[in-house]
């Protein structure tokens, strides 16, 4: 009877995932849950279905859905920050740090919505697109792995707490509102900052989380050893991959908002490197007052 309320759970959990019969959790893979559920898993497996049916699945929709319609809101109400693009122009990004960055776009173009693809993978009718869009998946994320750890390090010595962050919070940003008034942040500010620490710490974790469930069957001697079974270290991995999978896509849509649409014409400081005067004036006021004590500008 145990052995059929397992595998009830396993089925469940499979067609929770929306990759179900396809990508996360492979057919091969149904002993070995069984095995270790009946044996020697913590027996956590009710609470981890439930999670996946009943939470992630709603949540990423409403993320997906909700963040940009946010957003549009505040386009329309709002709009957009426009800046002199008479002004002198501040270098701002070296071409290391363009390349790091676009080799981060072009991964996450295809891991985002692949990703998307596996978590509502029975809408999308699993099988082979979907298999597919797992590949493209785990492939993509190769190329989000050579660019992580440079990104890490070569904007770590800005993206240090400070109180400034402090009072960006307060002010969010000085976004609802198209008031020139000075915004307190040094080069990079608070929403930055957290954007890249979740991209950046969180990305790997998203890795190494995303790794164990893609190879799946591994032994690693630490978990045994600390009487963790695999089947729920796969579960907490799941469990992981996809909170921060949420928070990425939430802010991802965030930063394509901002250099896309809130700030007019940001997105060239990726392109050549410079960002117009004003807007560091304006937005990034610390930093300003520090280039002005240098005689920058
Ligand atoms: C289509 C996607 C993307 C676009 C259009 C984009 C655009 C930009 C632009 C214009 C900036 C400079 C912003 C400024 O300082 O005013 C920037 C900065 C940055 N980008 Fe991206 N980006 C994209 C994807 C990514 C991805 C996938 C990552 C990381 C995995 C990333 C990480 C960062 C970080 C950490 C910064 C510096 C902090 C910040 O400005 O938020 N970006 N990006």
């Amino acid at each position: 009877m145990k052995k059929y309320i397992v595998l009830l759970l396993v089925a469940f959990t499979s067609l929770a995932f929306g990759a179900s019969d396809s990508a996360i959790w492979g057919k091969e893979m149904l002993p070995n849950i069984l095995g270790y559920d009946q044996k020697e898993s913590l027996h956590l497996g009710q609470y981890f279905t439930i999670l996946q049916s009943t939470y992630f699945k709603p949540i990423f929709l409403g993320v997906v859905l909700g963040v940009p319609a946010v957003f549009l809101l505040h386009y329309l109400v709002i709009g957009p920050m426009v800046f002199s693009h008479d002004r002198k122009k501040i270098y701002v990004f070296t071409v290391f740090n363009r390349i790091v960055h676009a080799i981060a776009v072009i991964a996450f173009i295809l891991i985002i919505p692949t990703g998307l693809v596996m978590m509502f993978g029975s809408t999308f009718g699993g099988g082979e697109f979907v298999r597919t869009c797992k590949e493209i998946h785990a492939i993509s994320t190769l190329l989000f792995i050579i660019s992580v750890v440079p990104m890490l390090f070569m904007w770590l010595r800005w993206m240090l707490p400070s109180f400034d962050d402090l009072k960006w919070m307060i002010i969010m940003g000085g976004y609802l509102s198209k008031d020139k008034k000075p915004v307190p942040a040094g080069r990079f500010n608070a929403g930055q900052k957290m954007w890249f620490w979740l991209a950046t710490l969180g990305g790997m974790l998203m890795i190494l989380t995303g790794a164990a469930m893609y190879f799946q069957d591994f032994k690693l001697e630490i978990l045994a050893a600390n009487g963790i079974s695999q089947i729920d270290f796969l579960r907490a991995s799941a469990i992981v991959h996809n909170i921060l999978g949420m928070a990425v896509l939430a802010l991802f849509l965030t930063h394509i908002y901002m250099s896309v649409f809130a700030i007019k014409g940001a997105i060239h400081s990726m392109i050549n490197g410079y960002k117009e005067e004003e807007e560091v004036e304006i937005l990034h006021s610390s930093f300003y007052k520090e280039l002005k004590e240098d005689k920058k500008v």
